[in-house]
């Protein structure tokens, strides 16, 4: 398994819009375990393919402490929505901010499987939101489009500033953290 690059806000090709899977084969189904070994390896609950850069219509979530409920979406659809409530949201597109984001807090999707295979599934609460939070990555829109422009642009000057110093500062190896 292979550790992907997540692209960081505001990375433009963070705004492409994925395109639908036409065959789950080996290969989609490698890419899927690179998506759950780069989101544990980030401390993620969800990702996105669009968020390494891969334009196809695939998220993996796993909102569990023990990752042991990985879930895979193959061209996700949300066929139902209902009681829409707050929930704090963070992503690993736009590291160390999180924001208050209004949406529903239970759904029914509907997307392949792992295995090619349609499912539907009901979800409520945080993997319901973390589902939607995904499939707006595959439209190309992100969580910071629900807040003030206000804040939006401080989180982008921030996030900014800080890859700019990241770009600027030199090569070395990186220390445990003690
Ligand atoms: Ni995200």
């Amino acid at each position: 398994m292979t550790r992907l690059a997540i692209l960081e806000y505001p990375d433009p090709r963070l705004r492409t819009r994925a395109q639908p899977v036409a065959h789950v084969d080996d290969e989609l189904r490698k890419f899927v375990d690179d998506l759950f070994e780069t989101m544990y390896a980030a401390k993620g609950i969800g990702l996105a393919a669009t968020q390494v850069n891969v334009h196809k219509r695939v998220l993996v979530t796993d909102v569990s402490e023990n990752h042991d409920q990985p879930l895979v979406f193959v061209n996700p659809e949300i066929i139902a929505k209902d009681c829409v409530g707050t929930m704090q949201e963070g992503c690993l597109s736009v590291p160390g901010y999180y924001e208050d984001v209004n949406r529903a807090q239970k759904i029914r999707v509907r997307a392949l499987g792992r295995d090619g295979q349609p499912f539907e599934m009901d979800a409520e609460g945080l993997l319901a939101v973390c589902i939607q939070h995904e499939i707006d990555h595959l439209d190309g829109k992100l969580f910071v489009d629900y807040i003030s422009e206000l804040k939006r642009t401080r989180i982008r000057r921030k996030l900014e500033k800080e890859q700019r110093a990241r770009a600027d500062a030199p090569a070395r190896p990186r220390q445990p953290a003690l």
